[in-house]
């Protein structure tokens, strides 16, 4: 855990049963070489002591957002601005929401609010408050934030149930805390190229041919992979996706536009064809707006440019590791097949559409991995975990 060394650890221990497993995450943090300070807050107080706490981080304990001391420095700022990461520990359900909603309503939340420091967060809490439908809407926001998630874990809960939404061993949470400092160095110095969103092809001035593909799935991975360390350029058909950070972003229209800027970025690493690229385009653009009673109802189409095939199969442009997408209503396991072979690529990822009506706007996914030894379902997840599940599987490669 030679990360931790030497690390400052801003924890803050929520209002849960399982804060007693945040006074030995600690020592553990400690024993590693961290520095740790302690933000209680105002429930946690109830389950853990000041005394226990400032006694095993060596530290102060802070609990008051209005206290006039630690305020004249602006305590509820730089306490973040002097750590490295913010752990919050145990994460529960009432805290999860207080941050999906942006609240700032004690010193633990408005430090919270105010960090720009990474965030993870152990979640602690019974199965029932964890399956449930508000509790999963914030835990995808607070997701979609950037906060990462170390767990929970599914076992017998401290309330005697089972299932998931145990916390952590502090162990656990201690090389979780290690992996995230290591883990933007796994891809350094890969060039990583990424596609996403649909594309358009123009009928007339006003008109065109798109699909409903959100972009969400392609933005993920690019987050993803810059998280890693890759150097990643992002090719984007028309979004409304906010730009990840750390990602150079090109924004293109046409399936020739998307061409165009793989090849300027090609030879790359990585390259991830995750963009829904109109298989067809208008065989004779009309140059003026072609009117309702026009005689020439019929538009005539030709086959599109495929750019997974004009760089995979270009021996200049072929990525060292290649994966596509395919959206599927039928037959997934073989039309995924066929496009792996035909397309010459390494992996692909393929999702049943006419299973999943949500997924092409949605936050979630239900995808089926292939490569060329065979296929593995992933079971329904949010596309950030899709994202992060594929990139670490790339990492894996590259080792
Ligand atoms: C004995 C007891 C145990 C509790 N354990 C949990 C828990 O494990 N997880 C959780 O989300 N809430 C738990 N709660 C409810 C929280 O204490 C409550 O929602 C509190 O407001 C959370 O405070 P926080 O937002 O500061 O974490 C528990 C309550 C009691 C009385």
């Amino acid at each position: 855990m030679k990360e931790l060394n030497g690390k400052r650890i801003l924890l803050i221990i929520g209002g849960g049963i399982a804060a007693y497993k945040s006074l030995e995450l600690i020592r553990s943090l400690k024993k590693y070489g961290s520095h740790v300070e302690v933000i209680l807050t105002n429930s946690g107080r109830k389950f853990v002591t000041e005394l226990s706490v400032s006694q095993l981080a060596e530290s102060e304990v802070h609990t008051d957002l209005f206290n006039y001391k630690s305020e004249l420095k602006m305590g509820h700022i730089n306490l973040s601005r002097d750590s490295d990461i913010l752990i919050v520990a145990p994460g529960t359900a009432n805290l999860i929401s207080r941050i999906a909603y942006g609240m700032a309503d004690e010193l633990a939340t408005a430090t919270l609010l105010a960090s720009n420091k990474p965030i993870i967060i152990v979640p602690a809490m019974n199965p029932q408050m964890w399956n449930n439908p508000a509790t999963q809407k914030n835990l995808m926001s607070i997701k979609k934030f950037g906060i990462h998630l170390c767990g929970p874990a599914i076992g017998e809960t401290a309330c005697g149930e089972n299932g998931m939404g145990r916390m952590e061993e502090p162990e656990s949470i201690a090389y979780f805390v290690n992996e995230y400092f290591t883990k933007k160095n796994r891809l350094k110095n890969k060039k990583a190229l990424v596609t996403a969103g649909p594309t358009i092809e123009p009928i007339d001035p006003v008109r065109y041919i798109s699909n409903n593909s959100s972009g969400k799935q392609g933005y993920a991975i690019a987050s993803a992979l810059a998280e890693y360390g890759a150097d990643t350029t992002l090719i984007s058909g028309p979004s409304s996706v906010d730009p990840p950070d750390g990602v150079e972003i090109i924004r293109v229209k046409t399936a020739m536009e998307m061409l165009d800027a793989a090849k300027s970025i090609s030879p790359a690493d990585i390259g991830i064809f995750a963009a829904a690229v109109v298989d067809w385009k208008i065989k004779e653009y009309s140059e003026n707006k072609i009117k309702k009673n026009a005689r020439k109802k019929m538009l005539e189409l030709t086959e599109n440019v495929s750019v997974i095939q004009s760089v995979v199969r270009n021996n200049n442009l072929k990525p060292k590791l290649s994966i596509g997408f395919a959206a599927e209503t039928e037959n997934i396991y073989e039309n995924a097949t066929e496009k792996l072979l035909k397309n010459d690529l390494d992996w692909l990822l393929a999702n049943d559409v006419s299973e999943d009506k949500e997924v092409f706007d949605g936050d979630y996914n239900s995808v089926v991995f292939f490569d060329r030894s065979g296929s593995e379902k992933w079971h329904r997840m949010a596309k950030i975990d899709v994202a992060d599940k594929l990139v670490n599987k790339i990492t894996k490669y590259f080792q």
